[in-house]
């Protein structure tokens, strides 16, 4: 699995980094999230679906 954030989509809401931290960190200059892992371990991917459903305004997609 593959993930990536629209990053103007991407409001800053934190969910994604709360859920899935080892993938998702917020940047310090915006608050926006980025991605850390683009290959998503498998033992991560559960997470990462939980934080694609999360995000409010639909900025984070997988492959
Ligand atoms: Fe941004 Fe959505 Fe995460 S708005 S900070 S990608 S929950």
């Amino acid at each position: 699995m593959k993930v990536r954030v629209d990053s103007e989509r991407c409001q800053g809401h934190t969910l994604c980094a709360m859920i899935a931290p080892e993938v998702f960190e917020l940047r310090d200059v915006d608050g926006h999230s980025r991605v850390v892992r683009e290959d998503v371990p498998p033992d991560r991917e559960a997470q990462v679906v939980e934080a694609v459903n999360s995000c409010p305004e639909r900025a984070i997609s997988v492959d």
